[in-house]
């Protein structure tokens, strides 16, 4: 490390995390199917180019999950810059610490958006890809994100709005009530739409071309199904379907994806954001 290392106080990076969340594996495994998916793949490539990253710069993935784009900010970068993934998840964290085993530009850091362990001005971009929708507080985050970067720094929001959410099959009052009770769950689900008023609200000079790109499910990813069978069984556990009404769901999804007719996506936003200076 060098002497403008920018981390306050010494956290947990470096160090091999157990594997205490019994939710890890699945956790791997969605977010490793949603890493290959066209859309993501897509929105990504245009944050970096959007970041305009350069050697010996300084970056952070903010809720960095299994850590693959905070591997490729960390080739950017290269040998003489610092990529920070911040990641609150013990066991994705400890996921990302594997994978990055051995690359000297790559500090892993257990923490939080809201209150990220770096100094004011010292980083000179920002990601932070589908963690709004999980903030309480998201204002705070892109309150943060502003504190952190030097003049002209550069963040970018990627974000889905789970209002945009649509699947080709099932009952409309079953799935409406489904997908209802599934954004309930989530703190902040319309956080797509809400990036660029919190960007501007931080006091970022907010790009208006925001973008916006469609996660479209794999028939591979419809066939597993982990995420779906979990979210079925909540809405079964408070009382939002029956049981028949979620079995039939999810036959009738296994039919359509065997005929090759089953269709879901979300739409997912790109907002770019530049402090002034
Ligand atoms: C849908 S995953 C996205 C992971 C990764 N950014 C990606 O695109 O694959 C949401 C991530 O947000 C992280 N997260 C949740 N709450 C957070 C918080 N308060 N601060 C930082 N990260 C948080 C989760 O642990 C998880 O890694």
């Amino acid at each position: 490390m060098t002497d403008t290392e920018p981390v306050l106080h010494q956290v947990s990076f470096e160090r091999a995390e157990p594997e205490v969340a019994s939710d890890t594996d699945l956790l791997e495994h969605i977010l490793g199917t949603q890493d290959r998916m066209p859309g993501v793949r897509r929105i990504r490539d245009w944050a970096r180019a959007e970041l305009s990253i350069r050697p010996g710069q300084t970056v952070v993935d903010v809720g960095c999950g299994l850590g693959t784009e905070l591997l490729e900010l960390a080739d950017l970068v290269g040998a003489h810059g610092m990529a920070y993934g911040i990641e609150p998840h013990p066991g994705l964290r400890g996921h990302a610490l594997r994978r990055a085993a051995g690359r000297e530009q790559v500090r892993i850091i257990d923490g939080d958006a809201g209150a990220l362990p770096l100094a004011a001005g010292s980083v000179d971009a920002v990601t932070c890809e589908r963690v709004f929708q999980h903030l309480h507080d998201p204002q705070a985050a892109a309150d943060e994100f502003a504190r952190i970067l030097t003049p002209g720094g550069r963040v970018v929001l990627i974000d889905t709005d789970w209002e945009t959410f649509v699947v080709s099959v099932g009952r409309p009052g079953v799935v409406a009530r489904a997908i209802a009770a599934f954004r309930r769950r989530l703190p902040n689900p319309r956080a797509g739409r809400l990036l660029r008023c919190q960007l501007a609200r931080a006091g970022l000079l907010v790009d208006p071309d925001v973008v916006g790109t469609l996660i479209v499910w794999s028939d591979e990813a419809l066939r597993a199904m982990e995420l779906l069978r979990v979210q079925l069984e909540m809405a079964i556990a408070d009382g939002t379907l029956t049981r028949d009404e979620a079995d039939d769901f999810e036959s009738e999804l296994i039919r359509a994806v065997d005929a090759g007719e089953a269709f879901c996506s979300v739409t997912m936003y790109g907002v770019l954001a530049r402090k002034p200076g």
